[in-house]
Order: structure tokens, then sequence, then C-alpha cells
């Protein structure tokens, strides 16, 4: 498996510029998805259920979300919609926001398997979302918002759907992880700088563009937009043996050392 395939749909390693073009922001990410979806649905076979990414534990809410049952739930990037469809299961009502259509057509599917057809799906940008103002309690996202170029934006958009006092739970790929060459263990990268990465995939003609951005950025981003972060988790194991199998290009050694995955929970402040 290359790190193309892997579960977070993290590109081929070979970085730099391709045939894609030097895109950015959304149209990056909609072009690496458009083409990538099908591939990434079916190498990941990702399963209904709550999962925020690679070394986080599945099926276990990490004492963050509450009970859904009854609640207004927007997912931003949802993919597939498998993180999503197990909150309708839990009670939830339930839309989904993606901006590749290609991705959606997974998550109509997926709906239309477990029996879910009060889902609602739209195609649009987290920074841009066509949904009303204050009209959820909760919004979810797991492995999304690195491909989002205007965090602000989007956190600002997050709290402007949100009804005052409600959250946001979101998952990105951990910015210490990627710092690592997973084969030599040797440090690749500054913490500091290299954002985003660009990785392009000649099999499939588009370029992965991610923004790895160190936490106290991500914490700023959210303050800006009015949220008060109320937890941040770091999931993972110190024994290798603990993760299941390697998560495509994630390597059990290496999350053993650094985690692969940060979930972050905040509160929405009211408009003073
Ligand atoms: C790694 S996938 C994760 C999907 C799903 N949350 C999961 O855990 O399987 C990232 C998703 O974010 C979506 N995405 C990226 N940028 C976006 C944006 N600006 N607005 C909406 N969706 C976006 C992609 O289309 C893709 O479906």
């Amino acid at each position: 498996m290359t790190s193309a395939e892997d579960g977070d749909g993290d590109g081929d390693e070979r970085s730099g510029s391709g045939g894609a073009g030097d895109h950015c922001g959304e149209e990056a990410a909609k072009t690496w998805w458009d083409a990538w979806a099908d591939h990434f649905q079916t190498v990941g076979d990702i399963d209904v259920g709550v999962a925020r990414g690679p070394g986080a534990p599945h099926d276990d809410d990490l004492g963050l979300l509450g009970d859904v049952a009854g609640e207004d739930v927007v997912e931003l990037g949802c993919g597939g919609a498998q993180f999503g469809l197990a909150l309708a299961d839990r009670g939830a009502d339930y839309t989904g926001v993606d901006l590749s259509s290609a991705q959606l057509a997974h998550a109509r599917a997926n709906a239309a398997g477990v029996g879910a057809s009060d889902a609602t799906f739209i195609e649009a940008s987290v920074t841009d979302l066509p949904l009303p103002t204050d009209a959820f309690d909760l919004a979810v996202s797991a492995f999304a918002f690195q491909w989002v170029e205007d965090l602000t934006g989007c956190f600002r958009e997050a709290h402007r759907v949100l009804r005052p006092g409600g959250r946001l739970v979101f998952s990105v790929d951990h910015p210490c992880y990627k710092l690592f060459d997973p084969e030599s263990g040797d440090v690749a990268r500054s913490y500091f700088g290299d954002s985003p990465r660009r990785e392009y995939s000649e099999p499939f003609d588009a370029e992965m563009v991610v923004y790895s951005r160190p936490v106290s950025e991500t914490v700023a981003h959210l303050d800006d937009a009015g949220f008060t972060v109320e937890a941040i988790r770091e999931p993972g194991y110190a024994d290798p043996d603990e993760y299941e199998s390697a998560f495509g290009g994630f390597d059990p050694e290496l999350m053993a050392d650094v985690p692969p995955t940060v979930v972050y929970a905040a509160r929405a402040c009211p408009e003073l």
C-alpha cells in the first residue's frame, strides 16, 4: 500500500508540483477528492461508526459527544458520512456537508444502506455553508479541516450555524506526526513551516494540498471565530501492538511514539 492509499486520504509521498498544477484551497481539495473518492472509500472500507482518525479508538466518543439523541447535528467534510450516520443511528437529526460530489455519492449510498432516509446531504464548502443561522446543537468533523485553507472562515461558519452554546468537535492529523519520515524515523520537516504540504499523485493526476497547523494556531483560529476550547485529546497507545494494524500509511511503531490524531472540542460563545 502506498501512502496515497492511506486512510486519511493522504497522497503519494512524491512531493512537488505535478501535472495537476499549483491549485490551492478549495479548488485543490475538490479536484483531489473528486478524483480520489472511489479509491479512498474502497480501500478504506470504512464502517459506519464514530471514527476520528488513526490511533483513536473506534466507536469511542472520547467523552466529547455526549447524548446526541434529538440534537441537530451537522458534519463538516463528511466524506462517506460513516461518522455522521452513526450519530443518526443514536437519534441525531443529521446533515452532512462536503464539497466533493464523488464523496457525497458514497455518503448517499451509505445512508441508503443503513436506512437513514432522513439524512440530509449538501454539496458545499465548509467556509460558505448554505445553512441557516442558529440551526444546530453540534458540529462534528473528522480529518477534513487539514484540507481547508481558510480555517477561521470555516470556524466562523460553524459558529454561525451553531446555536449559542453549541459545540464543535473535530479531529485533524496531529501536526507532530507528519514531521517524521516513517521509514527512517528522522525528523523530515519543521513544526513551524512547510505548510501547506503538496503531494502529487500521478495515477489520479491530482495534487493533495494539506495544511499542517501548530496546535496553538488552531486554538487561535477557534478563538478568533468565537469559540472557547473545552478539551484537546491526543488518542493513542505507547505500545505498537495496541494498534490493530498499520492504518494505511500510518506506522504502528511511529504512532506509538507520536500521536497521529488530535481532537478538539470547543463551545460557541454567544455573540456579544
Ligand atoms: C479524509 S476525508 C474525511 C471524510 C470523513 N470525515 C471521514 O472521516 O471519512 C476529508 C473530506 O473533507 C472534504 N473537504 C475538504 N475540504 C473541504 C471543504 N472546504 N469543504 C467541505 N468539505 C471539504 C473532502 O471532500 C473529503 O471528503
